[in-house]
């Protein structure tokens, strides 16, 4: 079973060819990061544009890098939402026209499901990744963190999940990137942040923890507000000081330390709600997922507390790509053929959801 799978929903333009659920063939990404970073967050309109610039040499470089032609491929997958509409539109109508055109068998994925599923990826013919030696068990707790979900889902099996927990409002990567902008770190900002936070204490800064009337929903507003208020008092203004004045006014050292006290926070938030749920469900694996995935301190801090060991993937896998939901979808194709989409009439679905 070989699967090309297409993912647009947000700004990275990505397609990838997976073989069997595990073995990854190729993994291409064309970023409009850069065509974003002056505005200092995505631009939906210079997203969805880009994506349709990019789409069809991704998908090319994809079958390439796989050395498939489109005889080798048995199905195609693409992300359906949630995400930006536009952005999402152009994978879906390209997905549905090759569908379509090379008469292949189309699945529609949930981006944050394809995310889980990157975890599954144990071989490849590439140079460069770090794998995991073995597939995931069930049950699975997954903790699903990016730019716009803060998520535990427990899956029991493929495709039967429970989401016991989610933000209630910032998601945990939109907290990292809505510091990194009020020290003057570049977009995105998840990683900035991380790397900034090496310079600095942890402990320079007690930043609260939001208790949540529902046991593993997260909240990072009051976290991001915190780290604000945190700021103009180092330079000595009150609340009404605007952010956008922070960066030139705080030295290196006080935005090393705000990084630090900052993630070591909005980390042992994570962890702490996970752990909780690793208590309760006892599952056999436990996976993280998304772009905030890649993040080290997080990994570091998960196995000196969680009693089971997590083989994590490569970060290059936890950011969105193709590959992920290439994966979901060998999987769908293998075990649940009959859900196949129709490709005449599958649509987006920007807010969907676990
Ligand atoms: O999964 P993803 O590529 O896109 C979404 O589905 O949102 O995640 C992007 C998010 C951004 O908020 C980015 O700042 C964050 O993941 N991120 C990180 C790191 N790398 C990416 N956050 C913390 N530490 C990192 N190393
Ligand atoms: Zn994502």
């Amino acid at each position: 079973m070989i699967v090309l799978g297409i993912e647009s929903s947000c700004d990275e333009t990505a397609a990838a060819v997976v073989q069997d659920g595990h073995i990854l063939r190729s993994n291409v990404v064309a970023t409009s990061l850069d065509l974003h970073a002056v505005y200092g967050g995505v631009v939906p309109e210079i997203a969805a544009r880009s994506h349709i610039e990019s789409i069809i040499p991704v998908i090319t470089q994809a079958l390439e890098q796989a050395a498939c032609d489109w005889q080798d491929i048995d199905a195609i997958a693409v992300t359906y939402g949630g995400g930006l509409g536009g952005s999402l539109l152009i994978g879906v109508l390209t997905a549905r026209t090759l569908a379509i055109t090379k008469g292949k068998p189309l699945y529609a994925v949930n981006h944050v499901e394809g995310h889980v599923y990157a975890n599954f990826l144990t071989d490849t013919t590439l140079e460069g990744y770090v794998l995991p030696a073995k597939q995931p068990e069930f049950p699975m707790l997954a903790l699903a963190v990016s730019g716009k979900h803060s998520e535990l889902i427990l899956f029991r099996n493929h495709f039967d999940y429970q989401l016991l927990g989610e933000t209630c409002d910032d998601a945990v990567g939109e907290a990292f990137d809505k510091v990194a902008k009020m020290i003057g770190l570049p977009y995105p900002g998840g990683p900035n942040v991380s790397k900034k936070a090496a310079e600095g204490n942890q402990h320079a800064f007690m930043f609260p923890k939001a208790k949540m009337a529902g046991k593993y929903d997260f909240s990072f507003s009051g976290l991001k507000t915190a780290v604000l208020r945190t700021a103009q008092l180092q330079i000595g203004e009150d609340h009404t000081f605007p952010s956008i004045g922070l960066p030139e006014r705080l030295n290196e050292a006080q935005k090393a330390d705000i990084a630090a006290s900052f993630e070591c926070s909005a980390i042992e938030t994570l962890v702490d709600k996970t752990l909780l749920a690793y208590e309760e469900f006892k599952p056999r694996s436990v996976v993280i997922a998304g772009g905030v995935a890649a993040n080290q301190e997080l990994r570091r801090q998960l196995a000196d507390r969680l009693p089971l060991p997590i083989a994590y993937t490569d970060p290059k896998l936890c950011t969105d790509n193709g590959a992920m939901i290439a994966t979901l979808g060998c999987f769908k194709a293998n075990l649940d053929p009959k859900k196949v989409a129709d490709p005449y009439l599958l649509d987006i679905v920007s807010n969907l959801s676990m």
